[in-house]
């Protein structure tokens, strides 16, 4: 199993309550980016290939649709809901910003400078989360380059000028956390059964370590379940992959009503 780490020098309040969970893959969606803010859900992936001097947004070269690049279903709306030309279930703002993740599919140095580009009306906004001399000062939305994103670019526009891409750094968990091997009774579930699973000091244990660091975690490639979603709220993990957003947005209501309030009780009592 992988874990991403998402790294960032500070944690931004927010006035409405986010939800732990990131849209993976969002463009697969019945309406990409929609189906999300509907949820409010504000954590959003986009896959990208730089081809015939555009930026198609796709999961492999062979399912690009001309129609569907990064500005038509994400940066165009994105700044429309900023600007208050299109209106949106959840706003976009300083203190409600959007998490944008460009995973660069296609070559990492020949997609930096179009992506770089092509976020120029953001940029020019004032709309971008932005870091420099080691300050991260938060915009409507951060931009988190992943996959093939070439961290030397965007180590050098940090040292050039406030620059607007983060990057992700990846790394293989030291053990598998999944598996019949791993899994193990919690002591808190106990009390709820089965709400909390397999491994979850293990899971818990690298979160912290992360967050130690400053670094924001999201782990993939794992079970689709509501005992999964909830390991990884028990852990104080800050974002659950999700493919099913409305499932997932659900089990995300009831964790944070009834079982993240009962997890904290345990704690507390020791
Ligand atoms: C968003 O929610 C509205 C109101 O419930 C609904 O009409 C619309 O179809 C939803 N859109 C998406 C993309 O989920
Ligand atoms: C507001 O957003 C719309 C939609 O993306 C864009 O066409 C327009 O130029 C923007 N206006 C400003 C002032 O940024």
């Amino acid at each position: 199993m992988l874990l991403s780490l998402l790294s960032l020098a500070a944690f931004a309040s927010t006035s409405i309550a986010v939800k732990p969970i990131h849209s993976h893959n969002d463009y697969t969606r019945a309406v990409p980016l929609w189906t999300a803010l509907n949820l409010s859900i504000m954590s959003v992936e986009a896959d990208v290939w730089w081809q015939s001097s555009q930026l198609f947004v796709a999961h492999t070269s062979g399912e690009i649709d001309k129609t569907k690049t990064l500005n038509s279903l994400y940066l165009a709306n994105i700044l429309g809901i900023i600007n208050g030309t299109i209106s949106s279930p959840t706003p976009i703002s300083v203190a409600n910003p959007l998490q944008l993740l460009i995973d660069f599919k296609s070559d990492g140095p020949t997609t930096y400078q179009p992506v770089h580009d092509a976020l120029q009306a953001l940029r020019a906004g004032g709309h971008l989360t932005t870091y420099s001399n080691g300050k991260l000062t938060q915009g409507a939305v951060t931009v988190v380059g992943t996959g093939n994103t070439p961290l030397a670019s965007v180590i050098a526009a940090n040292r050039a000028t406030s620059s607007s891409i983060r990057t992700s750094a990846i790394c293989t968990a030291p053990s598998p956390v999944w598996g019949s091997s791993g899994a193990r009774r919690s002591r808190p579930s106990r009390a709820l059964t089965g709400a909390v699973c397999r491994a979850p000091r293990k899971c818990k244990k690298l979160v912290l370590n992360a967050h130690d660091f400053g670094i924001r975690t999201r782990f993939w490639d794992t079970p689709s379940s509501v005992s999964t979603w909830n390991t990884f709220w028990a852990a104080g993990s800050d974002w659950v992959n999700a493919d099913d957003l409305l499932a997932v947005s659900n089990a995300w209501g009831v964790f944070d009503s009834t079982v993240g309030p009962a997890l904290k009780a345990l704690e507390a009592e020791g």
